[in-house]
């Protein structure tokens, strides 16, 4: 099938390049041109584990270009899905100029029926603000169609291709049909292609990631409180997770949620419920625990080390809001790295992918490390802010003589607090009682 997506950022150019990899004609459309150039070279600007292998076989095989062309795109394609960014506005609502500016340039290109497909996350009603949007350019017979994304981050190509369901939001058959069999080869697994209408299929994304967002918040204050009352959250996780009606997923305690998406869409399904003359008081809480999580790690800190921390070097490992990202997009470093230079501490960064990203946000206030080890040298303490999986079995013994003193703060709960003892770290962490050595 033809088909143009609109955007080549994290969700656009999976989504295309998945596209394209189950045998479709796949335009990716963007305004940036640095994007495109790279892009055209086969160069992924983003890192995403598998997702360069893939765009440079597709893009050889002749089923996947990118243009900065819109109009071109629509004439020749009859998907058009938009997966531009839907940023968070002033007021917390989602920013929709970009998907309604692109949905305004599609109208004025058809020449013919196409399904405009909305896979942006956007607030209910967008798809009604779309439809009009066209309409008002455009005499051609269109469908507009609502079908959110899922994927996640480190996982995308994997969640892409085998998702576990697709939501097709849609009030037209004839749309409905052409969407399922475009979605076949990723749905050949038992996984459901879920129907519905448009506004529950938007709904849908903002309580999914609200949903997730809550039980990170929830268990961030469990493990505040497992600090006071002597308890340890990584079996009080395993202990509750172990009830079939809760699961173990998403209970891991850290140092608050980031990225591009949770954030943001708390934030903006807050918005609606107040739109719509509703308190979303839960929400308004997820959101709050999350802001004040992202501070603990620098409490921690200044426990130790006292309240100015002037004079004292900090080495960070992980500045990524997650593993296998280099997306620092809302991260919890942000906050972490701030708080620290704001305290007069020095600041030694090390990520296995996001330096790039972290000097766009630090430039020369912090040391930037390519090797992990090289960021602890003469530091007071190490703070872990995500868990790479390579920092699992780290070297301790030259971690030790690198460090000025063998003090390990982590945000991710990376290490057993017994095994820290016998190795001789003062170690802090998420959730459960600091150790010293013995
Ligand atoms: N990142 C995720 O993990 C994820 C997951 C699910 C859903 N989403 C949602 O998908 C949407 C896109 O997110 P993202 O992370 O891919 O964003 P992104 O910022 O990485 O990418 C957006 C892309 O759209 C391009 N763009 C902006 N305006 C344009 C225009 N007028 N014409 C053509 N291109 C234009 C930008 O240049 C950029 O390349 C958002 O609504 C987001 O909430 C994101």
């Amino acid at each position: 099938m033809k088909v143009c997506v609109v955007g080549t950022g994290y969700v656009g150019l999976v989504a295309g390049t998945c596209f394209s990899e189950c045998g479709n004609d796949v335009i990716g459309v963007d305004v940036d041109e640095r994007k495109l150039a790279l892009l055209r070279q086969g160069k992924s600007p983003i890192y995403e584990p598998g997702l360069e292998e893939l765009l440079r076989r597709n893009q050889k095989e002749g089923r996947l270009s990118f243009s900065n062309d819109l109009a071109a795109a629509v004439k020749a394609s009859l998907f058009c899905f938009i997966a531009v960014g839907t940023p968070e506005s002033a007021n917390g609502a989602a920013d929709l100029s970009a998907v309604l500016g692109v949905a305004e340039t599609i109208g004025c290109a058809l020449d013919g029926y196409r399904i405009i497909v909305n896979k942006s996350t956007v607030p209910v009603g967008t798809a009604d603000r779309v439809r009009q949007a066209v309409a008002a350019v455009t005499s051609q017979p269109f469908d507009v169609v609502s079908n959110p994304e899922f994927l996640k981050e480190g996982a995308a190509i994997d969640d892409f291709m085998k998702p576990d369901r697709v939501v097709i939001g849609s009030d037209s058959a004839r749309a409905t049909d052409l969407m399922r069999v475009f979605y076949e080869p990723t749905a050949r697994t038992e996984n459901p292609i879920l129907v519905m209408d448009n506004r529950s299929a938007e709904m849908t994304k903002y309580a999914a990631n609200a949903l997730l967002a809550t039980r990170i918040s929830f268990m961030n204050e469990v493990a505040n409180l497992c600090e006071r009352v002597g308890a340890d959250v990584n079996l009080v996780r395993r202990g509750v997770g172990s009830d079939r009606r809760i699961g173990q997923h998403f209970l891991f305690p850290g140092i608050g949620y980031g990225g591009s998406c949770f954030p943001k869409d708390v934030k903006a399904m807050i918005h609606t419920a107040e739109e719509y003359g509703l308190d979303s008081a839960m929400l308004r809480a997820v959101d709050a625990v999350n802001d004040r999580q992202k501070h603990v790690l620098v409490h921690k800190a200044k426990a130790i080390f006292g309240e100015s921390l002037r004079g004292r070097t900090f080495a960070i490992w992980g500045l990524s809001f997650k593993p296998r990202t280099d997306d620092m997009r809302e991260a919890p470093s942000l906050t972490v790295v701030e708080g620290l230079l704001k305290a007069g501490a020095k600041v030694q960064v090390h990520d296995p992918e996001a330096l790039t990203e972290a000097r766009r946000n630090f430039g020369d206030r912090v040391s930037y490390h390519a090797i992990n080890y090289d960021a602890l040298e003469g530091a007071d303490a190490l703070l872990i802010l995500t868990e790479w999986n390579e920092f699992r079995r780290p070297d301790f013994a030259r971690m030790k003589k690198l460090l000025k003193q063998p003090v390990i703060i982590d945000g991710r709960n990376v290490y057993e607090p017994d095994d820290m003892q016998e190795i001789g770290f003062l170690y802090h962490s998420i959730g459960r009682a600091p150790v010293a050595e013995s």
